[in-house]
C-alpha cells in the first residue's frame, strides 16, 4: 500500500506507519546523542504517551534515563484499509525501539478519564512497580466524568467579551481577521473539567492509594502561558482557566505528596505545532511567525529538544528543580525572551497573505504539520510499498 497525506482542515485522515516510525527514531537519536541522564527516572507512567509533549517525554525517560515506561493514550490500529493513527504507529515503534534496547515498556489504548482505564493501569503498575515518574500530557476534546457520568466539552473562546484578531489558514496561506465570541460561564466550567487538575489528581490520589508512587516520586503536568497576542484566546481565555486551574492543582499535590517525599510541578513548553495546538485559533499564525525568529535566532526546538532539556537540565540536573515565582518550571524561556516577543510582536502587525512568507515560517509550520502524520521525514521511503501487516 502506498500511503499519502490527506488533509482535511487541521487534521490529516491518513498517518504513515515508517513515516511515524523514523520520526521517533529521530527523537531516540537526539536523546541518545547528548548521553545519559544521569539519577533520572527508573520507572516511568506516561499519561498522552503517544503524541506531541507525552511521546517526547517517554523518549526521554527511557532512551536518556533507561527508565521502563508504561503509556496511556487514546489511539486507534488501523482498519479496512484505513491506516491507524499517528500516535498508534509512533506507540509501536517506540516500543520495538525499548524491546532492542532491553528496557521494559507497555501500552494502554483507552480513556485515560474512565475508572476503566486507571484500573487496567493499576493492574499493569504492579508488573512494573512503583513509578517515581508520572507524566500528565494530555489534551482532549472531552471528558465523561467517571462518577457523575457528565460529558464535558473544552472551548478554546476569550472570557468577557470577544476577540478579534488575525489568523492564518495554513492550508491556503490567507490571512485574515477572525472573531471569536465571549465563552459562556458553562463553558468556561467545562473546559476546566476536561483540561484542568481534576483528573490528574484522580490519577495521583489512585496511585497514592494502590501504594504505586516510589518514595520521593514527581509528576508532572504541562501548561502554557504565551504572547501578548494569544492572551485574550489562550491564557486569559478558556483554555488559561483550565491551566490556572492545573497550576493550583500542583500546589495541593505538592501537599499531598509530602509524606512520601514526592514532588508535584507544572512545567510550561514553548509553542509547538501538535494535533492539539493547530485547533487553538491565532497560534497557527503566532507558532509561524515564533518559528521564524528563532529559526533565525538559532534558538528554535521541537517536543524532543524541549523535553530533552526539561529531563536534563531541569528535572534531574542533580539540584533543587528550578521554578518561577509562581513554582513553575520553565522550559518556554528562549520563547518568552523578549528579544524574541518583541520581533514576533513587529512582525505579527505587519504580516499579511501578501507578504507571509517574508514574515512568517509557514513552510516550517507546514512541515511539522505533515510530520505529525509521518509525512516529510528525511528517513521514509514513501515510494515504497508498505506491507500489509506494518499497516
Ligand atoms: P497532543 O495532541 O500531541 O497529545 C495529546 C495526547 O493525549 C495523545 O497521546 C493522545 O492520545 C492523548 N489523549 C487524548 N485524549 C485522551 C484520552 N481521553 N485518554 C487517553 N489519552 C488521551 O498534545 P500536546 O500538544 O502534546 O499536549 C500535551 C500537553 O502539553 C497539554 O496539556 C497541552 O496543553 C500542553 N502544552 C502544549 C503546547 C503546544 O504548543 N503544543 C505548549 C505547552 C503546553
Amino acid at each position: 500500500m502506498i500511503i499519502e497525506p490527506k488533509i482535511r482542515g487541521f487534521l490529516c485522515t491518513t498517518a504513515h506507519p515508517l513515516g511515524c516510525a523514523a520520526g521517533v527514531e529521530e527523537q531516540i537519536r537526539h536523546v541518545r546523542g547528548k548521553g545519559p541522564i544521569r539519577s533520572g527516572a527508573r520507572k516511568a507512567l506516561i499519561i498522552g504517551s503517544s503524541t506531541g509533549y507525552g511521546l517526547a517525554s517517554r523518549v526521554a525517560a527511557a532512551f536518556g534515563c533507561g527508565a521502563g515506561t508504561l503509556g496511556v493514550a487514546f489511539e486507534r490500529p488501523s482498519e479496512r484499509g484505513r491506516t491507524a493513527s499517528p500516535g498508534w504507529y509512533q506507540s509501536r515503534a517506540f516500543g520495538e525501539a525499548a524491546t532492542k534496547a532491553g528496557l521494559y515498556h507497555k501500552n494502554i489504548f483507552g480513556d485515560a478519564f474512565s475508572e476503566e482505564v486507571k484500573t487496567e493501569t493499576i493492574q499493569a503498575l504492579r508488573e512494573l512497580g512503583p513509578v517515581d515518574l508520572f507524566i500528565y500530557s494530555l489534551a482532549a476534546p472531552r471528558r465523561t466524568h467517571p462518577v457523575t457520568g457528565a460529558v464535558y466539552r473544552s472551548t478554546l473562546k476569550p472570557i468577557g467579551a470577544s476577540y478579534t484578531n488575525k489568523t492564518l489558514d495554513f492550508n491556503t496561506g490567507v490571512v485574515s481577521p477572525v472573531t471569536l465570541d465571549a465563552a459562556t460561564p458553562e463553558e468556561v466550567e467545562h473546559t476546566i473539567r476536561v483540561m484542568g487538575g481534576e483528573d490528574w489528581e484522580m490519577w495521583v490520589d489512585r496511585l497514592a492509594r494502590e501504594n504505586l508512587l516510589a518514595s520521593g516520586a514527581l509528576t508532572i503536568a504541562y501548561s502554557y502561558i504565551g504572547p501578548e497576542v494569544t492572551r485574550p484566546v489562550y491564557r486569559n481565555g478558556t483554555i488559561g482557566a483550565a491551566k490556572d486551574h492545573l497550576e493550583k492543582t500542583a500546589r495541593r499535590l505538592e501537599e499531598k505528596l509530602a509524606k512520601i517525599g514526592g514532588h508535584a510541578f507544572v512545567s510550561v513548553n514553548k509553542a509547538l505545532v501538535t494535533q492539539a495546538s493547530s485547533a487553538i485559533p491565532y497560534m497557527p499564525l503566532y507558532i509561524s511567525i515564533l518559528y521564524k525568529v528563532m529559526k533565525q535566532k538559532g534558538l528554535h526546538e521541537g517536543c524532543i529538544e524541549q523535553m530533552d532539556r526539561l529531563f536534563r537540565d531541569r528535572l534531574y540536573a542533580g539540584g533543587p528543580i528550578p521554578v518561577d515565582a509562581e513554582r513553575r518550571i520553565r522550559v518556554d524561556d528562549l520563547e518568552v525572551r523578549p528579544d524574541v516577543q518583541a520581533e514576533v510582536q513587529r512582525r505579527w502587525e505587519a504580516v499579511t497573505t501578501e507578504n507571509l512568507a517574508q514574515q512568517a515560517d509557514r513552510a516550517g509550520y507546514h512541515s511539522d504539520f505533515l510530520r505529525l502524520f509521518g509525512f516529510g521525514i528525511p528517513d521514509a521511503d514513501y515510494a515504497a510499498d508498505v506491507p500489509d501487516d506494518r499497516v
